[in-house]
């Protein structure tokens, strides 16, 4: 797991306390498309072989994401709930599991939470058109209950994968679930919401934004505020530089003195 050792939240222990069956999380795969030993070879440029778009790529994934039956969770789902939006997005936003109409429809965030999404985006002058939005798991978890720790392990490739191609700048995480995935961090959304926390996930720099989730206002009102004014500082998020990596730094291993054979 990547040491995220800049800003404001404590240190990560081993694992997260609060998996139900007290199995330990795994930390985020932050994959890169990369092998290692440097950049793959050019390939070799054809006119008859037309370069994949964004756009390309995230569509074949979903359409292979489509019959996963990583979890048990394929059993009850009517169809996964890939993430849905623009391709190129700078924000992305990430839920915690489809509920009965996401499930239904097959798109993210549809149902009495979604509407709340929207508004807020609008209330910054966006539409759900401009973000991406995905979720922690892609299939809806029996009766609307919390992800369990073997879901989320089975469904994160998929979110990560989703990350690398969408590469955002920034990425809003929504309620606990996310918030503790994408940080690797048991800390809880109530101590980290509005804390933005540059990171590489996906392989690049992005802001991690953790922002209660919408339906936390649906039961509490007076969290409606707590959300506008988190999302208030979304624009000067996303206008934000990202800094560079730190250079990591190799320490030269000293050259093996040469046997000479025969000498011992
Ligand atoms: N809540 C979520 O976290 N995701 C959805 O898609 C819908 C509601």
């Amino acid at each position: 797991m990547a040491a995220l050792t800049d800003g404001p939240w404590p240190e990560t222990p081993a694992a997260f306390p609060d998996a139900a069956d007290g199995t330990p999380l795994s930390g985020p795969v932050r994959v890169s498309t990369v092998p290692s030993g440097g950049a793959p070879p050019a390939a070799p440029q054809s006119a008859s072989v037309p370069e994949l778009t964004r756009a390309d790529e995230l569509r074949a994934f979903g359409e292979v994401v489509a019959s996963c039956t990583k979890c048990a969770l394929a059993e009850g789902r009517t169809q996964v709930v890939f993430g849905s939006g623009n391709p190129d997005a700078d924000l992305m936003f990430v839920g915690e599991a489809p509920g009965f109409h996401e499930d239904k429809q097959g798109i993210p965030f549809v149902g009495a939470a979604g509407k709340l999404l929207e508004q807020l985006l609008e209330g910054i002058g966006l539409t759900r058109q401009e973000v991406y939005i995905a979720n922690v798991l892609l299939c809806r978890p029996p009766g609307n209950r919390d992800p369990m720790p073997q879901e989320i392990e089975a469904c994160e490739s998929h979110l990560w994968r989703q990350i690398e191609l969408i590469e955002p700048r920034v990425v809003a995480t929504l309620g606990n679930f996310a918030t503790k995935l994408l940080s690797g961090r048991p800390t809880g959304i109530t101590r980290v919401h509005g804390q933005e926390q540059e990171t590489t996930l996906g392989g690049r720099r992005v802001l991690l934004y953790p922002i209660y989730h919408p339906a936390a206002a649906l039961y509490t009102p007076r969290m409606l505020d707590v959300l506008n004014a988190d999302f208030a500082r979304l624009p000067e998020l996303m206008g934000r530089e990202a800094t560079p990596p730190e250079p990591v730094y190799v320490a030269p291993v000293a050259a093996e003195p040469a046997v000479q054979l025969g000498l011992f």
